[in-house]
């Protein structure tokens, strides 16, 4: 019989793939309210709709790379348009980080919790995680991460904001991270959803070791529509376009960028619900005894429903039997009953919220 682990590259038996169980399940039971995966509840306009369809109407061509949008996004952060690289959504940087800076057995320092993205694309290449866990406050334990660092460490992630924690890096502890001058990945995935916060992008200049990442997914809620971009040094931005395939927006990606950027309520509106919705979140569970949910300046919040001696899984079970899909997450410090909400339209995150404390009132 033919073996094919003779020939696939040795570490991908320990891959992990990131599955999409959970999305296709939503998508079978269209009925329930999708509140697991940090997207937006709002559909997008009829302006993106229409960019999108007259868009498809060139889909015979091929997009170049679309100096006139990386100018424009580059001018939002102040740097031009040879510092802007365009991608299919956010994800594809992760994927090309791990190919531009790890080779097998090459450390890539990970923080815990986080997205898990970053994990995966690294193993795919024989990167080895080093996964540092948050503080008991789930903030960033800098001094752990620093203590990690060997002379294999050629990548440090930061997501700032963090999923699923919801808080942002301490400046000072950055700047220690930063000037390690090993290559950092500043995923600011959630930024715009907190535009009081100043990107990172501005600190480039000072240390070219920095790259940005954003993503049109969560605030602009074009996760299917696919799109997001890096800034980093131009020297950084030329060694990822040898990793990237041409092509990966795809001319209706870019046509539904230009046209939501242009549309500067949508994104406020749609900032503007989330928000609430964390708010009214907080708030809400705060109220049941032995939950304590974790404020959030992304789309999406962490609760610890432990003291209420129930698991993640119970709870995630127990809602999903009442129509609401949210996320079960991995234990923490020893504590079994994290579950992250991502808010949908006010009528479902009343509904949710009922079912919670349902669910975990005593
Ligand atoms: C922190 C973070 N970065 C990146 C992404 C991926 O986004 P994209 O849809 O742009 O690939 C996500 C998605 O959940 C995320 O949470």
């Amino acid at each position: 019989m033919w073996d094919l682990s003779k020939y696939a590259v040795p570490w991908l038996g320990a891959a992990k793939i990131y599955g999409l169980a959970d999305v296709d399940d939503a998508i079978h039971h269209p009925q329930k309210a999708r509140m697991f995966v940090n997207e937006c509840p709002l559909p997008p306009s009829d302006k993106v709709v229409e960019a999108v369809v007259r868009a498809a109407r060139r889909g015979n061509r091929y997009p170049g790379t679309s100096p006139e949008l990386r100018a424009r996004i580059g001018k939002l952060h102040g740097v031009g348009p040879d510092q802007v690289l365009l991608v299919g959504g956010s994800s594809e940087i992760i994927d090309m980080a791990a190919r531009v800076f790890l080779q097998p057995g090459d450390e890539i320092i990970i923080p815990n919790p986080t997205f898990s993205m970053y994990e995966i694309r690294a193993t795919v290449v024989g990167g080895k995680p080093v996964i540092v866990d948050t503080k008991p406050d789930l903030s960033y334990d800098t001094d752990a991460m620093l203590a990690a660092v060997t002379p294999r460490t050629k990548l440090i992630i930061v997501c700032n904001p963090n999923n699923p924690t919801g808080c942002f890096i301490d400046e000072r502890d950055l700047t220690r991270i930063v000037e390690t001058g090993i290559p950092i990945f500043l995923d600011e995935a959630y930024l715009e959803f907190y535009p009081e916060k100043e990107s990172k992008v501005s600190w480039i200049a000072k240390y070219p070791n920095i790259f940005v990442t954003h993503t049109f997914s969560k605030a602009f809620g074009l996760a299917g529509i696919r799109f997001g971009y890096m800034v980093a040094s131009e020297e950084m931005i030329k060694i990822f376009v040898k990793v990237q395939i041409p092509w990966s927006a795809s001319v209706m990606s870019l046509a539904a960028a230009e046209a939501i950027l242009e549309n500067h309520e949508e994104l406020r509106q749609k900032r503007e619900l989330s928000r609430k919705s964390i708010d009214f979140f907080c708030k809400t569970l705060a109220q049941i005894p032995g939950v304590k949910p974790y404020h959030s300046h992304g789309n999406y919040m962490l609760v610890d429903a432990s003291a209420t001696g129930k698991t993640s899984k119970e709870i995630v079970d127990h809602v999903s039997g009442q129509g609401f899909l949210i996320k079960a997450m991995p234990p923490l410090h020893g504590r079994k009953g994290f579950i992250r909400i991502t808010p949908g339209t006010d009528a479902e995150n009343q509904a949710l919220a009922a079912a919670l404390k349902k669910c975990l009132a005593p």
